[in-house]
Formats: C-alpha cells, sequence, structure tokens
C-alpha cells in the first residue's frame, strides 16, 4: 500500500545577507543540519531592486559539495578560475559539482525584472567529495515539461516523471529537482523515492501538502516531509507553484566551513592552507 507522507515540519525563508552584500531570504541552511540530508542549504534571491543584488558573489572557493543555480527572472553572469565562463539565463538551470575544488565568481546581472532564482547546496558523499569539478549547464529549451493529469504541468530538471528523464542525469546522490504547477481546485500525488529526503517550496500561490488536515502554506515557506511513497498536494481556490526537490540520505559527519564542506575538521584545515597557497584547485 502506498503511503502518503506527512508533513515533519514548515520553515519560512528568513532574509539574510551574503556574497558583498546580497540581500536573500535564506530557505534552510546550517541550523537546520541535517534535517534536510542530503541537502545543506537553499537560497532564494528575489528583488527588482539592482542595490539588492548587484554586488553579487565575488571570487570564492567550493570543495566538497554541489551547487544548484536555477534562475526564473533576470541572470547570473559566472566565471572559473580554469576558465570556464557563461550566463545562467531565465529558466536556465546550472547543475556545479565543486568536487575537489572550484574557485568562481557569480554575478546577477542588473536587468528591468530584476532578479529571481535559487541556490540549493546539495552535499557530496566521502568517496565522492575530491571528484573531478564538472557543470552541467541546462537551457530551460531542453528541460521537458510533463502533464501527468490536467491541470498539473511539471519542469522536470532532474529525475524522471511519467517515464520522462530530466536532463541533469548520474548525480550522486540520485536527486529529483521538479518545477511543478498545478491550477487551482486540483489534487495530485506525486510519487517519491522511499527513505530519501522530500522538502517542497512554495514559490507562488498556495496549497495544503500532506494529509486533509494539513493548513494551507503559502509562498516562501519550505516543508520537510516523513518518509513515505507519495506527495499529496491539493489546491483551492488559487494556483500554486513550488519545487520539489528529493535526495538520498548521505549520514556522514559534516565539518561545515562556510562555502567548503567536508567530513572532518582536518580537511577543512587543508582546504583553507591549499586555498592560501595556491594548490586549491587539483
Ligand atoms: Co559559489
Amino acid at each position: 500500500m502506498k503511503t502518503t507522507r506527512k508533513i515533519k515540519k514548515i520553515l519560512s525563508a528568513k532574509a539574510t545577507m551574503e556574497g558583498a552584500g546580497v540581500r536573500l531570504k535564506r530557505v534552510f541552511g546550517n541550523p537546520e543540519m541535517p534535517l534536510f540530508d542530503p541537502f545543506l542549504l537553499m537560497d532564494d534571491f528575489h528583488s527588482d531592486h539592482p542595490d539588492d543584488y548587484m554586488a553579487g558573489f565575488p571570487m570564492h572557493p567550493h570543495r566538497g559539495i554541489e551547487t544548484i543555480t536555477y534562475v526564473l527572472q533576470g541572470s547570473v553572469a559566472h566565471r572559473d578560475s580554469m576558465g570556464n565562463k557563461g550566463v545562467i539565463n531565465r529558466g536556465d538551470i546550472q547543475w556545479m559539482t565543486a568536487g575537489s575544488g572550484i574557485v568562481h565568481e557569480e554575478m546577477p546581472q542588473i536587468s528591468k525584472p530584476g532578479l529571481w532564482g535559487f541556490q540549493l547546496w546539495s552535499n557530496l558523499p566521502a568517496s565522492h567529495k575530491m571528484m573531478p569539478p564538472r557543470y552541467q549547464e541546462v537551457p530551460e529549451a531542453s528541460i521537458p515539461t510533463v502533464s501527468p493529469k490536467e491541470g498539473v504541468n511539471i519542469k522536470v530538471i532532474c529525475g524522471e516523471v511519467a517515464g520522462v528523464k530530466g536532463p541533469v542525469q548520474e548525480i550522486i546522490t540520485n536527486p529529483e529537482y521538479l518545477d511543478i504547477s498545478i491550477q487551482a481546485g486540483t489534487t495530485f500525488d506525486i510519487s517519491v523515492p522511499g527513505g530519501h529526503t522530500v522538502f517542497t517550496y512554495v514559490i507562488e500561490g498556495e496549497a495544503v501538502f500532506g494529509d486533509s488536515a494539513s493548513v494551507f502554506v503559502p509562498k516562501e515557506q519550505v516543508i520537510l516531509f516523513e518518509d513515505g511513497d507519495t506527495v499529496r498536494i491539493t489546491t483551492h481556490d488559487a494556483a500554486v507553484r513550488f519545487l520539489l526537490v528529493s535526495g538520498k540520505p548521505i549520514g556522514e559527519p559534516v565539518a561545515w566551513h562556510g562555502p567548503i564542506v567536508m567530513n572532518t575538521d582536518d580537511e577543512i584545515k587543508t582546504a583553507l592552507r591549499e586555498y592560501q597557497n595556491g594548490t586549491f584547485i587539483k
């Protein structure tokens, strides 16, 4: 028998400042660890005031994690110390596996409608923390949309829905990253992998998640679910748009220093020393 996941926790995104002075909302982060394992952090950048975002994220290192950037409005220019560069445009996603190390900058571009995007950090297990860095850059045009039910549209970025696979593949924690829109007056059950961590983040509208006793969840709230096989979403008068993310928990010790996340303090010290003496990039 299929079990519908119950809500474990609901959190509101909190205003904070990051990078060289970017005002953003932190959906979850260090204080919530290890609740969202394998995920470490998620930020929501949403502003039509250039002063809130133009300072950007100048050159900084990452090691031991993946950063997943999804842009809904505006664009983010990206450049790394190995000469890779590009622009993440509206609708595009960049799945960056920092692995053994990347030093990069991420600079939101000033644009008329403003900036709206998300960055998720996914941890890597000890076996893959020092893997070679790689990028999966996915333009909006190559993200398939499936409609498993009338009134339900799902952009499959990573994972598989109704036999359709997303373009981001071969990720260690076997994650799903879905952008789901459901019109008003609809109930939809989506299958999710049992045993995996699952959360949803409402970005527009509102819906009831989980069993019928649950409350309406509005935008800028994240829901972490208990274990089970499906997530039930019910809309009433309003439509909803939300991200659904799942991944296999890693269950290892976490040593976290800013943008570097390893298993032990010694590994953090090594990373910082290498960054100082110029041997960080492998
Ligand atoms: Co970064």
